[in-house]
């Protein structure tokens, strides 16, 4: 969910809608907006985008207001009803709530509530908090948000007004993410992502968990929730501008973020790699040479896409560094059983730095005693803060849902990580050193060079293959990840059926599949499993299978199995899952448009999911 809050001298209503608008990446099955004016309260609520909010509002985008709230929903307690859209209020009316996270406790609390009277009007955990803190209301809003909070179990970040003091927002943090945001001109902000804010300050506080924020036009002030003493809290300054969040004339995000792609990439590895030499330079890992070399195993977590990055991440460690490596989905990571002590490095990969599941993985293995580094998008996110080290990805604001460049700036960074590796422990010699580096730095101006034409390619190719049902996608070691990858975004926002395999686990289960109708995509670039690939993909040819193939150019047997060739540029193979991750993402995007589907927000999905 994305909350938005504001009090100053602009009027409100606008500046929440634009920064609704700018969270709609983190849900989108209702909007809701809520503003005082003339001490009265006035809520404006609709189920599904934030076009339905728009339309509903009509006049009132002019209220003359300057101090209100806004929420867009992902839903997780209740439907994706008008009904149990926020902001949600007490029985008066007159205090408001707005909510991301999940109240864990919220069956009892109801229960309780509603035998002392308090009447309900939706299924959501949410509405509780509001009925909570109107319990213990007299006339101080703070006192009273704190005592409802200290009877609050799970997630959550609030945003809470009251017309008995109507000027001021109440925002809390507990394990969902928070800024706050202070323009010195026209007031303070509030929200669950900086892209909210941007266009109107670039000053902003990050709230850590159990803090709470009393904001008024002029002032922030932030207390501990642990031992209630105000805490100083520094003022950040966003380098990023509103306008590297836009369109930039391309129809959508997702095609914006994939042309974005090479510069993703070298934003990521300059500077941190010598041009000559090839040798890796990265402090920001925040341990020791030493303590490198004492590792004995590392644990990458991380969540969907995050986690494809983190499965090519093993073929490379263990090559270039000789350790062993353990990826993880987080959300398996948290509930089993760990074997972890002081030599284990953990590292967490995440767009956002706010993944719940990945998030709580890092705290376990902290607990345990491991060394924690993040691999992160976002400056200041809680897992960078709470991590030893961190590499960040400079792939800028992402905003498609579907990530694409955040992808691809994360397997450039951990193809750094494990060349730093490989390095310091002595296990990769000078000059494979050398050329690996170089073909990671090259990599961006081969995408950039290829980008156009397959954009082009591919749209001719999807006329045969836009309406399928069902997709296969398969590859071999280091592209073996990139076929789940391909297949993921293509489920994601086309909603095509898709699965990727390992090529060589066809032939267990899966061929049973093949006939005419599910198209299968291989990737097949002259590598050192090129030759078992190629049987692989005989085999599907065999059985009436439909195969589109990426492979390198100047193949020409491919065309023996198939006229659906997509050619790609002959590289170092240590980097191809980063090339041929491009054709995949291309193919999904140009299915899913040709669908008349919605690209940068599909059905169902969130951007960043702060909820387990
Ligand atoms: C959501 C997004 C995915 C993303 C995953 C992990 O499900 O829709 O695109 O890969 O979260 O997000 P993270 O920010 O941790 O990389």
């Amino acid at each position: 969910c994305g909350i938005v809050g504001y009090c100053g001298d602009r009027r409100v209503v606008p500046v929440v809608l634009e920064g609704l608008r700018r969270l709609e990446y983190r849900g989108y099955d209702s909007a809701g907006i809520v503003y005082l004016q003339d001490g009265e309260v006035v809520k404006h609520r609709a189920e599904g985008k934030l076009v339905n909010l728009e339309s509903c509002i009509g006049d009132a985008i002019i209220a003359d207001s300057h101090i209100g709230l806004g929420h867009t929903r992902w839903a997780t307690h209740g439907a994706p009803t008008t009904e149990n859209a926020h902001p949600h209020s007490d029985c008066s009316g007159e205090l408001v709530v707005v909510h991301n996270g999940i109240i864990e406790n919220y069956h009892s609390l109801r229960e309780e509530l509603k035998e002392k009277g308090h009447l309900f009007s939706s299924q959501t955990d949410t509405e509780v908090i509001a009925h909570l803190i109107e319990e213990y209301l007299e006339d101080d809003l703070v006192a009273a948000v704190k005592q409802a909070i200290g009877r609050l179990e799970g997630s959550f970040a609030l945003g809470v007004f009251w017309t008995g003091m109507a000027d001021t927002l109440v925002a809390v943090r507990n394990q969902s993410p928070l800024v706050l945001g202070i323009d010195k001109e026209s007031g303070s902000f509030l929200a669950s992502d900086i892209p909210a804010i941007l266009p109107y300050t670039n000053q902003v506080i990050f709230l850590d968990d159990m803090e709470l924020a009393v904001l008024t036009p002029e002032h922030r002030i932030v207390y501990s929730l642990t031992d209630g003493r105000e805490v100083a809290k520094e003022t950040k300054t966003i380098e990023w501008n509103a306008a590297m969040a836009e369109k930039a004339g391309y129809k959508h995000f997702m095609l914006k973020e994939i042309f974005e792609q090479p510069q993703a990439i070298t934003n990521t590895v300059s500077g941190r790699i010598n041009l000559e030499s090839g040798v890796v330079n990265l402090p920001e890992v925040g341990l020791l040479p030493k303590d490198l070399e004492d590792i004995d195993r590392i644990f990458l977590v991380a969540c969907g896409t995050s986690w494809h990055a983190a499965l090519v991440a093993k073929y490379w460690i263990e090559e270039f560094a000789r350790i062993p490596v353990e990826v993880d989905i987080a959300s398996e990571f948290r509930y089993r059983t760990l074997l972890m002590n002081r030599r284990v490095l953990t590292v967490s990969i995440s767009q956002s730095g706010e993944t719940a599941d990945t998030l709580a993985g890092i705290r376990i293995a902290r607990k345990m005693g491991a060394k924690i580094l993040t691999i992160c998008n976002v400056v200041g996110s809680t897992m960078t803060r709470e991590a030893d080290g961190t590499i960040y990805t400079h792939a800028g604001p992402e905003i498609g849902v579907a990530s694409t460049k955040a992808f691809i700036s994360q397997l450039s960074a951990l193809f750094l990580f494990s060349l730093y590796l490989g390095q310091i422990r002595g296990t990769i010699d000078g000059a494979t050193g050398k050329r690996y580096g170089r073909a990671l730095i090259d990599i961006a101006t081969v995408v950039a060079e290829e980008l156009p034409r397959l954009q082009e390619e591919i749209g001719s190719l999807v006329e045969n293959y836009y309406d399928s049902r069902d997709f296969l996608f398969i590859g071999r070691g280091l592209n073996f990840p990139i076929a789940l990858e391909g297949a993921l975004k293509l489920k994601e926002i086309s909603y095509i059926h898709a699965e990727g395999y390992a090529s060589g686990e066809l032939k267990h289960g899966p061929i049973a599949l093949i006939d005419k109708d599910m198209p299968v995509l291989a990737l097949v670039p002259r590598d050192k499993v090129y030759q078992k690939s190629i049987s692989n993909v005989e085999e599907i040819k065999a059985r009436q299978g439909r195969v589109i193939v990426i492979g390198t150019k100047g193949d020409d047997y491919l065309h023996n199995i198939t006229d659906d060739v997509i050619y790609m540029p002959e590289v170092d193979e240590v980097v191809n899952p980063i090339l041929y991750t491009v054709p995949a993402q291309l193919l999904s995007y140009q299915i899913a448009v040709k669908r008349g589907c919605d690209v940068d927000q599909p059905r169902n999905l969130a951007k960043s999911v702060t909820v387990e």
